[in-house]
C-alpha cells in the first residue's frame, strides 16, 4: 500500500451499482492511482480476482453486512467509508467505527459516503393518479430531511448520517447520494437492477405481473452508469474539499428524462414473460390484498408512491447523465429482464 493514497472502504462492491462504479473509478485517470480500496464481501476468495480486474490497488476481507465487528473495526481506521449495499444493516457498525477514528484522528476526520434512495420523497399515494403539478418536486439545494414525509423509508439512517456529519464533537464528514430508479445492463458484476430482479421473482410467483394499487405511481431514473458516475463525482470533491457535506450533504442522482409509472414497467415485464410462457397472461393488473399486505407500508411506500426529485446539486459539480441520454429506460427495459431470466435459467442462454 502506498502511504499517500487515500484509503477507502468499499460496501456493495459486488453489486449493480457498487460494481458499476468499481469499475469506473477503475478507468478514471483522477481516480485509479490515488485510492487504496479495502473491499469488505462475502465469498471474498472467489471475489477477489473479479474484482481487481476492475481496481488493481484493492484487497478483499471476508464479511457479511450482519458483522458489526469487522465493519466497526474497519471503519475505524479508513480515510473513507463508501456504502452502495444496503444501510439498514451496516449504518450502526459503520458510524461507531467512524466515530472512534475521528477521536483518533480530530485534525482529519473520517468521511462517509452512502448510496440511500429516493425513497425518502415517496408521497405515499397508493399507486393512484397524481397530476405531476401536484407533486412536490424536492431539490438538493437547501435540502433537508425534514422537508419529507417523517415516515418514509430510508429516513431514520440518513438522519443518523446526517446526525454525524453535524455534531462538534468526533464529526465525520458526511455526504448521501439518492438515486431513483437505477437501469441498465451491468457491464460489471451483477447484470440486473435489484427491482427488476425483485418484480420479475414476484411476478414469476405470482404467475403474473401486477402493480401496487393501478400502479400510476412515477419515479425518477437514471442509467446505472450515471449513477455510478454521480457517486464518483461526489467522492472526487469530498477528496478535494470541495463537496457541500454535512447539513448540506446531499445529492439526487436522477436524470430530468421521462419518469415512467409502474404500470407501464410491469406490464412490459409481464408481456415478456407471457412471451416466453411463464407468465398466464401479458401485461399487468393491480395485486390483491394477499400479495401487496406482506409487505405493507414498506412496500407501498416504495412500489404504490410517486417518487420525484431535482438533481440540481450534482448539476453544479459538472455531473450529466450521458449514458440516461443514449438508451432511455423503457428502451433498456426488455434486454435487462432477459438477462435476468438467462441468469435464472428461465429462457436458454
Ligand atoms: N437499484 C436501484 O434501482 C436502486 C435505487 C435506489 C437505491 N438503491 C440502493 O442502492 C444500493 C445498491 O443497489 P444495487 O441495485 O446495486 O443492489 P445489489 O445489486 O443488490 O447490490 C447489493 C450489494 O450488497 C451486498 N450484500 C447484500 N447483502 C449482503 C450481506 N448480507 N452480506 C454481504 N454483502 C451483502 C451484495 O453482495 P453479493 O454480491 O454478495 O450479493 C452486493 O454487493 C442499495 O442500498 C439500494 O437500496 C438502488
Amino acid at each position: 500500500m502506498t502511504p499517500l493514497k487515500t484509503n477507502v472502504l468499499l460496501l456493495g462492491s459486488t453489486g449493480f451499482l457498487g460494481s458499476t462504479f468499481l469499475k469506473l473509478i477503475g478507468q478514471d485517470s483522477d481516480l485509479k492511482d490515488r485510492l487504496h480500496i479495502t473491499v469488505l464481501c462475502r465469498n471474498s476468495a472467489k471475489r477477489f480476482t473479479e474484482l481487481q480486474k476492475f481496481y488493481s490497488d484493492l484487497e478483499v476481507v471476508e464479511c457479511n453486512l450482519e458483522d458489526d465487528a469487522v465493519i466497526q473495526d474497519h471503519a475505524a481506521k479508513t480515510d473513507i467509508v463508501i456504502n452502495a449495499a444496503s444501510s439498514d444493516h451496516t449504518l450502526t457498525a459503520t458510524l461507531r467505527g467512524l466515530e472512534k477514528n475521528s477521536a483518533a484522528n480530530p485534525n482529519k476526520p473520517p468521511m462517509y459516503l452512502q448510496v440511500s434512495g429516493l425513497g425518502i420523497t415517496s408521497d405515499n399515494s397508493h399507486g393512484e393518479y397524481v397530476n405531476i403539478d401536484d407533486l412536490p418536486g424536492y431539490v438538493d439545494i437547501d435540502f433537508s430531511l425534514d422537508q419529507v414525509p417523517q415516515e418514509n423509508t430510508h429516513l431514520p439512517q440518513d438522519k443518523l448520517i446526517v446526525e454525524a456529519g453535524t455534531r462538534t464533537k468526533n464529526p465525520v464528514r458526511t455526504a448521501i447520494v439518492f438515486p431513483g430508479w437505477i437501469y441498465g445492463v451491468g457491464e460489471a458484476i451483477q447484470q440486473t437492477t435489484l427491482p427488476v430482479r425483485i418484480w420479475v421473482d414476484m411476478f414469476l410467483r405470482a404467475g403474473y405481473a401486477g402493480t401496487w394499487g393501478e400502479g400510476h405511481s412515477i419515479m425518477g431514473n437514471a442509467h446505472v452508469k450515471d449513477v455510478a458516475s454521480a457517486l464518483a463525482t461526489v467522492l472526487k470533491a469530498m477528496l478535494d474539499g470541495k463537496a457541500d457535506e454535512g447539513a448540506k450533504g446531499f445529492y439526487f442522482a436522477i436524470s430530468r428524462q421521462r419518469m415512467v409509472s409502474n404500470r407501464e414497467i410491469a406490464s412490459k415485464i409481464g408481456d415478456i414473460l407471457f412471451e416466453h410462457g411463464l407468465a398466464k397472461k401479458g401485461g399487468s393488473r393491480p395485486y390483491p390484498p394477499e400479495i401487496v399486505e406482506p409487505l405493507g407500508f414498506y412496500g407501498w411506500s416504495l412500489l404504490g408512491a410517486n417518487q420525484m426529485a431535482h438533481a440540481h446539486h450534482l448539476s453544479r459539480f459538472g455531473w450529466k447523465p450521458a449514458e440516461t441520454k443514449k438508451v432511455l429506460l423503457m428502451e433498456s427495459l426488455r434486454e435487462e429482464v432477459l438477462v435476468y431470466l438467462r441468469q435464472l435459467g428461465k429462457i436458454p442462454a
